[in-house]
């Protein structure tokens, strides 16, 4: 059942965010998505060079589709930092975009209350290439 679902992935998604590298924000983030029936977890992973972080949402999908895996069917991400919901951040929705459908179901939680989404709530008239533009004539370099 998807609650069932929800509540293990939070977990897993909490259990991540112990692992996170944060010595710069010391802001915990871990993440965990079903890709082809399997769960892969992820936290972010900061860098001397800022710009190199890498957020606990792209680790966790990463090393699902490095794995293989194609298709997202749920994702979950959790942050210990109260304050604010640990919504994911622009970079992260477009690269869900990549690999899931408008309505896969995105679950957030602050450790205290639960947010449940859709991709296509938090990321609406997304881009996505199709494969029939890719090379497409451009008329304008004609
Ligand atoms: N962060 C994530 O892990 N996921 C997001 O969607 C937003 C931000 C991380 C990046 C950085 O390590 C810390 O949170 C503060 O921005």
């Amino acid at each position: 059942m998807d609650s069932d679902k929800q509540t293990i992935m939070l977990n897993l998604a909490k259990e991540a965010f112990a692992n996170a590298y944060v010595p710069f924000s010391n802001y915990r983030v871990g993440a965990c998505v079903e890709a082809d029936g399997k769960l892969y977890t992820g936290c972010n992973i900061e860098n001397a060079s800022y710009g190199l972080s890498n957020c606990a949402e792209r680790t966790a999908i990463f090393k699902a589709v490095s794995e293989g895996a194609r298709t997202i069917t749920a994702v979950a991400v959790a942050s210990p930092n109260a304050g604010s919901m640990p919504y994911p951040c622009g970079a992260c929705r477009q690269v869900v975009n990549e690999f899931a459908e408008p309505d896969t179901p995105i679950w957030i939680t602050d450790c205290e209350s639960v947010l449940e989404t859709t991709l296509a709530k938090l990321l609406p008239h997304s881009f996505k290439l199709r494969r029939a533009d890719v090379g497409r004539a451009n008329p304008g370099n004609a």
